[in-house]
């Protein structure tokens, strides 16, 4: 057993606290959290935070391509399952003309130092076309030839071919979804990949040289018992990603309807997705993967594990990133943009965001534009989240406020969580301890002004735990 293998192990105190603190709440990939974007934030709106976006920052570029070939039934993401390709046409040219009415309002000299393609599945899009959308973005935008661009992938309906393409057109980053690999499982969420399938397109992606191949897991699906994910997380181990994401699932059937599907029976209950997270914890740390914080794990030489060292490192919708200072241009329907002091999302049906943005080069749904309060306590989360501690009298020094004073419920709502031993803290610092690493949720919270103003009875997250 290795440091890391005991670091990341539960005890049985902290399988009681989870139980304690698990309630319903966001994972802060924005603050404030996507509940509160509105309406009344409009296109007019967007078009003037495009223009007072600060020229010397970086650019992060996101592409949502929402078609998948099939329903998995614990999907979350914004996608439309469909085997009719032809309903890529119009929405690849809503996307491109997105793409131009957006850089026209963008200084030419600003440099792209990140893009991602995510859904649904971008893989969904034939090489060709996905070669065409790397060419406008390329047209459209400054890559920098050093950038990180990486891309979701579906393995099954995937060929060597899409990942060809994808090298080709400077990706260096794939992300693979295996979720779980007990057949049992798979049949329950309606998604069956084999072992073969899956060590298959790692070797591709290693053969052609992506310099890190990511895995994403779910724990928390139905029919998932201790020992058949401990047979998933062997599997996955042996494959030696550079990085993980272990997701909890989140059931929101009255968000997600097609997660109805899912028997709820079927659900481990609240003791086993603990086990199973215990197992994660194990079975990675004992391969030598550091837990980042929420959900993802890579190996201790990753630019992730260096950032939190450093403290540079950020969230954004994208999970944990090295590229705090960029502002985020996403395209396409559902899709988040963010600049210093704005949050805007697109339309998230289809017909409705192609039609938006053939009329106007456009698909503003809604947004939020952050108030000063509201810039103080997302740095606060985000400094607590990727940080694991928050050095109060700095905070208070760069953001010209008495920290102390101006984080009073703050600190008021983290006594209990002190209490517990989840949080050390004094006038001067808050300290997020080895337990509380598996409650940055519930640590978050207390930062989170719009959560605690919230009605109680409104079921708007999934369970931290
Ligand atoms: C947008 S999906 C893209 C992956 C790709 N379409 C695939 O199927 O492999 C990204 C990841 O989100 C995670 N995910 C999707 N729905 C989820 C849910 N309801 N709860 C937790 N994680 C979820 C899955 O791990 C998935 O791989």
């Amino acid at each position: 057993m290795n440091a890391n293998h005991e670091d990341l192990t539960m005890t049985s105190t902290t399988l009681e606290l989870l139980q304690k603190y698990s309630v319903a709440g966001p994972r802060y990939t924005s603050y404030p959290t996507a509940p509160y974007f509105h309406t009344g934030y409009r296109e007019a709106d967007w078009l003037e935070a495009l223009a007072a976006m600060q020229p010397g920052r970086g650019i992060s570029l996101y592409a949502h391509i929402p078609f998948c070939d099939s329903l998995c039934y614990y999907c979350g993401c914004n996608m439309v399952a469909t085997r009719d390709y032809s309903k890529t046409v119009p929405y690849l040219a809503a996307l491109e003309r997105e793409m131009a009415a957006t850089a026209a309002r963008v200084d030419p000299g600003r440099v792209v130092r990140q893009l991602h393609l995510g859904g649904g599945t971008p893989t969904y899009l034939h090489p060709d076309d996905i070669r065409a959308l790397m060419g406008r973005m390329r047209g459209h935008f400054n890559i920098a030839p050093d950038a990180e661009i990486s891309c979701e992938v579906d393995p099954r309906e995937l060929t060597r071919e899409h990942l060809v393409a994808l090298r080709e057109n400077g990706f260096n980053r794939v992300s693979f979804g295996v979720q779980d690999m007990d057949p049992k499982v798979q049949e329950a969420v309606n998604r069956i990949q084999s072992e073969f399938l899956i060590r298959q397109v790692v070797d591709w992606a290693r053969e052609l040289g992506f310099s890190s191949v990511n895995l994403d897991l779910i724990v928390g699906l139905p029919r998932q018992t201790l020992e058949s994910f401990r047979g998933t997380l062997e599997r996955v181990v042996g494959w030696s990603p550079d990085r993980l994401a272990v997701f909890a699932y989140a059931h929101v059937p009255w968000i997600k309807k097609h997660q109805r599907l899912i028997q709820e029976s079927d659900l481990p209950d609240f003791a086993t997705r603990l086990a199973l997270q215990q197992a994660v914890n194990e079975t990675l740390g004992g391969a030598g993967y550091v837990n980042i914080g929420l959900d993802h794990y890579a190996r201790p030489e990753d630019e992730l594990v260096r950032a939190q060292q450093n403290k540079t490192l950020w969230r954004n919708f994208q999970g944990y990133t090295t590229h705090k200072d960029c502002d985020i241009l996403a395209f396409g329907a559902s899709s988040i943009s963010q600049t210093v002091d704005v949050y805007m999302q697109n339309e998230k049906g289809l017909k409705s965001y192609e039609a938006r943005v053939t009329a106007t080069g456009f698909a503003v749904e809604r947004g939020i534009k952050l108030s000063l309060d509201d810039r103080i306590r997302r740095e606060a989360i985000t400094r607590v989240m990727c940080d694991l501690e928050l050095d109060l009298a700095a905070f208070g020094q760069e953001w010209n406020i008495d920290a102390t004073t101006y984080f009073a419920d703050a600190l008021a709502d983290l006594r209990p969580l002190a209490d517990d031993g989840l949080v050390a803290f004094d006038a001067s610092r808050i300290e997020v301890t080895r337990a509380g690493r598996m409650f940055l949720r519930n640590i978050g919270m207390c930062f989170d002004r719009y959560f605690k103003e919230a009605a109680a009875d409104k079921p708007r997250y999934s369970r931290t735990a």
